[in-house]
C-alpha cells in the first residue's frame, strides 16, 4: 500500500531501498520487526509487525542473528535483554519514547521506600533500568492480568497514569500507586474529537488505546492494546471505526479490512519518534550493523527476570497480529 503523498520518484526511490533491503537481510542473516506504528513502507518489508508484546515474544523465537528493531529504543532495548547473545539494532539512535523518559530508577527506589509493601508494575514503555527496579512488567494487552496475577494488594504501577487508571478500573480489589507519565501522543486526542468524530460518522465503534484519558476511554466501545484492535475489529460487525491511538495504525487495520473504513478523532496522532525511521535508515542500519542496543550484564539480570515473569503470566499472545508467523 502506497500512502497518497508519494510521488513517483518517492515510490521509485523505495522500491530500490526495498530491494537493498532485501539483500542485506539475507547477508545479514538478519530479521525485521516492525511496530504498528512504523510508517507504512517499513511495515512493508517487515518479517514480523505487531505489538509491543507481540514484538517481544517474536524476538524471544527469531533464529535470526540479527534483530532489526523498527520501533523506539525501549522496545530495541526489551529484544535486546531477552537475546543478549543477539545484534539488536535500532536504525535511529534518537527514537526514543516521551514517556519511558518520564521516570528514572532513582526516582522508582524513593517511591519503593515510600510504600515498602506495594509490587512494582512497570509498563514495557521504561528503560531497562527501571526494569531491573521493578517485579514484573506489562504491556497494554496483559497489564490487567499482570496486575491480578499478583498477591500483594499495592501496586506501584509505572508510567503511564492512564493506563494505570484504566487497570485500577478494572482490578478494584487492589489498590494502585499511579505514576505521573503519560504518552504525548495519546493524550492529545480529547472528547471533543470523539464527539465531533461520531457525529460524522455515527454508525461509527470507538476504539481507544488504553494510554488514552479516561474522557476518551469512557466514550470508547472497546479499548485495547494495537494488536487487539486487529482482533477486535476482524471480528466486529460494524463496518466503520473510530481509532483512538497513532495513525500508524491506520495502514495495516485498511490492508486487512478492505470493506471497513477506519478514521482518527484528530489527524496530528503522529508519534515522531517512531516516524524517525525510514527505509533508507533501515538499509544504513543493516549494511553499517548500526546503531546496536547493549544492556550492561548487571541490568539484564535483573530486567531479565521483570520481563520474564510478563511472559510467564501472558502464555501465548492471541491478540498480536503477527505477520510473519
Ligand atoms: P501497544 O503495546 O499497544 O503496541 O502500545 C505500544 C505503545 O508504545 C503505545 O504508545
Amino acid at each position: 500500500m502506497v500512502p497518497q503523498s508519494q510521488d513517483k520518484d518517492d515510490i521509485k526511490y523505495n522500491e530500490s531501498l526495498k530491494k537493498i533491503i532485501t539483500k542485506l537481510k539475507k547477508k545479514r542473516n538478519a530479521v525485521i520487526i516492525a511496530h504498528n506504528y512504523q510508517r507504512d513502507e517499513v511495515q512493508e518489508i517487515a518479517d514480523i509487525s505487531g505489538d509491543s508484546l507481540a514484538l517481544a515474544q517474536a524476538a524471544v523465537r527469531t533464529d535470526a542473528e540479527v534483530i532489526v528493531f523498527c520501533g523506539v529504543h525501549f522496545m530495541a532495548e526489551s529484544a535486546s535483554i531477552l537475546n543478549p547473545d543477539k545484534k539488536v539494532l535500532l536504525p535511529v539512535v534518537e527514537a526514543g519514547c516521551p514517556l519511558a523518559d518520564m521516570i528514572t530508577p532513582e526516582k522508582l527506589r524513593a517511591k519503593k521506600k515510600q510504600y515498602p509493601d506495594a509490587a512494582v508494575v512497570c509498563y514495557v514503555n521504561t528503560s531497562a533500568e527501571v526494569k531491573a527496579e521493578s517485579d514484573i512488567a506489562c504491556t497494554s494487552s496483559n497489564a490487567v492480568e499482570v496486575v491480578k496475577s499478583l498477591k500483594e494488594k499495592q501496586i506501584i504501577f509505572v508510567p503511564d497514569k492512564n493506563l494505570g487508571r484504566y487497570v485500577q478500573g478494572q482490578v478494584p480489589e487492589k489498590e494502585i500507586i499511579l505514576w505521573e507519565g503519560f504518552c504525548p501522543t495519546h493524550i492529545r486526542v480529547h472528547e471533543e474529537d470523539v464527539i465531533r468524530a461520531k457525529k460524522l460518522h455515527p454508525d461509527s465503534e470507538v476504539i481507544a488505546h488504553p494510554e488514552c484519558t479516561p474522557e476518551v476511554l469512557a466514550l470508547a466501545d472497546h479499548i485495547c492494546s494495537t494488536g487487539g484492535m486487529f482482533k477486535y475489529v476482524k471480528q466486529s460487525k460494524s463496518r466503520e471505526f473510530i481509532i483512538a491511538t497513532e495513525a500508524g495504525m491506520l495502514y495495516k487495520l485498511q490492508k486487512e479490512n478492505p470493506d471497513k473504513k477506519f478514521y482518527l478523532p484528530t489527524q496530528n496522532l503522529i508519534c515522531a519518534n517512531m516516524k524517525l525511521i525510514t527505509l533508507g535508515w533501515v538499509a544504513h542500519s543493516m549494511e553499517k550493523l548500526v546503531y546496536e542496543v547493549k544492556v550492561s550484564y548487571e541490568v539484564i539480570e535483573k530486567a531479565l527476570k521483570t520481563l520474564e515473569k510478563m511472559l510467564k503470566v501472558t502464555g501465548e499472545h492471541k491478540d498480536a497480529a503477527i505477520a510473519g508467523y
